[in-house]
């Protein structure tokens, strides 16, 4: 019978972490130190977005970001939580953030001076459009190693730095605040799950070794954009709702933030795709911060990811806010995408 005690002797993300360093003979400690900040700022941002209506954090800020886009109360609030743990490890470099137009160059270490050898890109809160209607949120981030921490002086040189394709990532993951909150993470060895336990306050290992099924049932795009969409595209999901007899059509699904849309789509397998359009050539969805950590998760996961063109993980950022056409899912899925697009290419 349940002793009510079962989630004392889980595995936590902290403890996840710390014997996945343990493996490493020569790690130092610092990606530990990093993944603890990140994970305690996925916590704050949690509680705040759980008492948003109760505390009168829905709503516009009143101010807009690089992106064009009119910021919320909760995407500077988390932006801020994500800025504020970050920087306290002292063991990142750089950080980019979808809310800042620039690089931004970390503190160097209060105790030896040195410039920390991670970078991180981070979209602090994702999903802006659903928060006023308590839809499912979340928090996407990417973790590289720095080559040559010393040269970090400048905005600039912090953005090269962290222009690195996303196959060399150490780390990526998100947070998703739903109905409940999952921490998602890969350092390269496979996809794991966590779920925030609200009475411990952990993240506490409850999806091991996530695998995305080789073919799902299921489409994620915003169709209200199809009178834009390229040849492929059109066809690629016309393919999907009108199949050869005998074959099921696909449902569709579309929650408009990506981390809820990505999240179905690793647990429940088929496509999620945000396209390049005759009104955003390259798509919205931004490489560094949205991208490329998802597609770093979908292919630990068995499943792939692709801009039509280029896998998405080949891609060496030009900026920082760089935007990319995004098809992810299942692998079988996206091979039938990639037959498609190359009649078109
Ligand atoms: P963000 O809230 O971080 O700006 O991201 C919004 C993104 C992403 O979450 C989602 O997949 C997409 O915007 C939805 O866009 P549409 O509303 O154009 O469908
Ligand atoms: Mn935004
Ligand atoms: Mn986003
Ligand atoms: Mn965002």
């Amino acid at each position: 019978p349940p002793t009510g005690l079962e989630g004392l002797d889980s595995v936590t993300l902290t403890r996840f972490v710390l014997h996945g360093q343990r493996k490493h003979h020569d790690a130092s400690g610092d990606l530990t130190l990093l993944l603890a900040a990140v994970q305690l700022a996925c916590k704050v941002t949690e509680t705040c977005v759980r008492r948003a209506g109760i505390a009168k954090l829905y709503g516009l800020a009143g101010s807009g970001n690089v992106q064009g886009e009119d910021q919320k109360k909760l995407d500077i609030i988390a932006n801020d939580t994500f800025k504020v743990n970050i920087e306290s490890s002292e063991r990142c470099g750089v950080m980019v953030s979808e809310e800042d137009e620039l690089a931004i160059v970390c503190t160097k270490s209060s105790i030896d001076g040195t410039t920390g050898k991670y970078a991180i890109a981070f979209d602090p809160l994702d999903g802006s459009s659903n928060i006023d209607a308590n839809v499912s949120i979340g928090t996407i981030f990417s973790i590289f190693k720095i080559d040559d921490p010393d040269s970090i002086t400048d905005a600039k040189s912090a953005a090269a730095a962290i222009s690195q394709p996303g196959r060399q990532m150490v780390a990526a993951g998100y947070a998703m605040y739903g109905s409940a909150t999952n921490l998602v993470i890969s350092v390269g060895t496979g996809v794991y799950g966590f779920t925030l336990d609200p009475s411990l306050g952990e993240f506490v290992l409850t999806h091991p070794d996530i695998k995305i099924p080789s073919r799902g049932k299921i489409y994620s795009v915003n169709e209200g954009n199809a009178k834009n969409w390229d040849k492929a595209t059109t066809e690629y999901i016309q393919s999907l709702k009108y199949p050869e007899e005998g074959k099921s059509s696909y449902s569709l699904r579309y929650i408009g933030s990506m981390v809820a849309d990505v999240h179905r789509t690793l647990f429940y397998g088929g496509v999620f795709i945000y396209p390049a359009d005759k009104k955003s050539p390259n798509g919205k969805l931004r490489l560094l911060y949205e991208a490329a950590p998802m597609a770093f998760l979908m292919e630990q996961a068995g499943g792939k990811a692709t801009t039509g063109k280029t896998e998405i993980l080949d891609i060496v950022p030009e900026d920082i806010h760089q935007r990319v056409p995004v098809y992810m899912g299942s692998s079988e899925d996206i091979a039938d995408f990639e037959a498609l697009a190359s009649k078109y290419a």
